[in-house]
């Protein structure tokens, strides 16, 4: 079997760049030597969204996101979540052979509760989607961000508990973090999420993003003042973006004094746009275009689709179904 590479994000807002180097890049990297299996987990999102147009909007520009940063529908497979139902049947049959004890150790159930958020069940039992979505299309790696860790060694103890309970059906995925990427910092510092309210999102016009980027919190050290390039948030971003000359270029004016924040920032700003502009134009074309977002999808999902049947065939077949 080919080797194989899945992951998903959720439509719950515009991705971002802790998104881009967290997970897109990295796993449209693999697409070289890999089998890509990328997907807009709206299933997921729906665990927390409430409005049906902006879900399907999003799903859109999730999708749009994709496709503009490299994702190659000829070689990759793409799809949204719902549009293959196999993992829902999928879930609930490893629901079946996972402890209640495993859901309590979870993340995003835990966090909930301590922010005092109303925890439904697909939120409690969310972890047990995401293994559905990894196993039935017998993943060997999964890209992602280190808080999705977490997620995916339960998938993998899932996928043992099933082997070794009805004998070696499902493939035992590994997640794959690029540790230097692990955290982007958001605007306020804290880890760059969409619910946290601090994202920069990837394909924000020039002007906007500029805007986005000089708005990142900073401490009120006058222009001629020294400052630490390690403590500043504009730097740790700038870091991520920047060759190692450059990096070392701007380290030193932040330690020599005279160069002020919004400096630093106009220096971030062009890193990034640099890195940005070549996709921009092809995420503007498919916005403009959401049929052929759509057309791919719907192809996409029919190839998923035929993947997710053929592993529900072999897990109905040694549980007893
Ligand atoms: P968000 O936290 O903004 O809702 P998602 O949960 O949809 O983002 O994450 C999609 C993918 O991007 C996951 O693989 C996740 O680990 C990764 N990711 C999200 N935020 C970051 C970040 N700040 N740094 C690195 N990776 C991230
Ligand atoms: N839970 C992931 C996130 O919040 C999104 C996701 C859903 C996912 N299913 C997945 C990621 C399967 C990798 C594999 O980012």
């Amino acid at each position: 079997m080919a080797h194989r590479v899945l992951t998903g994000i959720k439509p719950t807002g515009m991705p971002h760049i802790g998104n881009l180097l967290g997970m897109y890049r990295p796993a449209l990297a693999m697409q070289d030597h890999a089998e890509g299996y990328f997907f807009v987990a709206s299933y997921h999102a729906l665990t927390t969204m409430r409005d049906p147009d902006r879900l399907r909007a999003q799903t859109l520009d999730v999708a749009a996101n994709w496709l503009a940063l490299g994702l190659d529908p000829n070689r990759s497979v793409i799809w949204a979540q719902h549009d293959v139902p196999e993992v829902c049947e999928l879930a609930w049959i490893l629901s079946c052979i996972t402890s209640k004890g495993m859901m309590d150790k979870a993340h995003a159930f835990k966090d909930a509760v301590a922010k005092g958020r109303e925890v439904n069940i697909g939120l409690y039992t969310y972890p047990i989607l995401m293994a559905a979505d990894i196993l039935a299309f017998d993943s060997h790696v999964v890209p992602v961000g280190k808080d999705q860790k977490q997620h995916v060694e339960m998938a993998r103890d899932m996928a043992q508990r099933f082997n070794h309970l009805f004998g070696d059906t499902l493939v035992i995925p590994e997640p794959k973090i690029r540790e230097d990427m692990a955290t982007v910092p958001g605007l306020d510092g804290q880890k760059m999420s969409k619910s946290y309210n601090n994202t920069i999102e990837i394909f924000l016009p020039p002007k906007k993003l500029r805007k986005k980027i000089m708005s990142i919190v900073t401490d009120s050290k006058g222009v001629d003042d020294p400052k630490d390039p390690d403590s500043c948030n504009v730097f740790r971003l700038y870091k991520l973006f920047a060759t190692a000359e450059q990096q070392a270029e701007l380290a030193s004016r932040y330690r020599a004094g005279g160069l002020g924040y919004g400096h630093a920032k106009q220096a971030l700003f062009e890193v990034v746009d640099a890195q940005i502009d070549a996709s921009r134009d092809r995420y503007n074309h498919l916005k403009a275009n959401p049929d052929e977002i759509r057309d791919v999808l719907e192809d996409g999902a029919s190839r998923a689709r035929t993947t997710a049947r053929s592993t529900l065939d072999r897990v109905r077949s040694a549980s007893g179904l």
